[in-house]
């Protein structure tokens, strides 16, 4: 995985059966967006909307994210736009560590591939994935992290959002946040 190109890494998202989701999607969500962002977005999974359409937020959660993304200034073809897991765990269930295990290299590649100035990790599942740690969310955010040696930030998922719309807030901080490290 460490070694492909764009057109070998998608061709081999497309067709990777190494864990147990491939039985249940419908397609693979590989990612969207401009190959040399300087911003990444990195959620959780797809979920019954994304696995129909074969991009990653493009449901309700999407156009809030979308909304995220104009109000720093920033259009959604110019960011890059993927998820920790390829595959829909069935009913939306919450991602297990084996199936992290077997699809956080293409991830990794993925970002190798692209070279981004920041990471955006959306919510705790993601920010847990990527950090290896079971830090609240909370405790994470405000800081500057790393991911195999890109910085990254952590904010509230847009479906978390949705419930829970007066920490809006605190996500416009957290953009702040990452323009600045973007920037700098
Ligand atoms: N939630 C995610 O984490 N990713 C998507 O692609 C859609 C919803």
């Amino acid at each position: 995985i460490q070694s492909l190109d764009w057109a070998g890494l998608e061709a081999t998202v497309s067709a990777c059966t190494r864990c147990a989701l491939h039985a249940t999607r419908k397609q693979t969500v590989f990612g969207v967006g401009d190959r040399r962002a300087r911003w990444m977005f990195i959620g959780e999974a797809p979920g019954a909307d994304e696995d129909r359409l074969g991009e990653p937020f493009v449901g309700r959660a999407g156009q809030l994210l979308n909304a995220m993304l104009f109000a720093i200034g920033l259009k959604r073809e110019e960011v890059y736009i993927a998820n920790v897991l390829k595959c829909r765990p069935p009913g939306n269930r919450d991602p297990q560590p084996d199936e992290v295990e077997q699809c956080e290299p293409y991830l990794i590649r993925q970002i190798e591939l692209i070279q981004p100035r920041l990471i955006v990790a959306l919510g705790r599942h993601a920010a847990h994935s990527l950090l290896k740690t079971e830090v609240p969310l909370g405790k994470l955010r405000g800081q500057r992290l790393s991911y195999h040696g890109t910085p990254l930030i952590v904010t509230y998922h847009p479906a978390y959002l949705l419930r829970n719309p007066a920490d809006k807030r605190k996500v416009w901080d957290d953009l702040c946040l990452a323009r600045s490290v973007v920037q700098n």
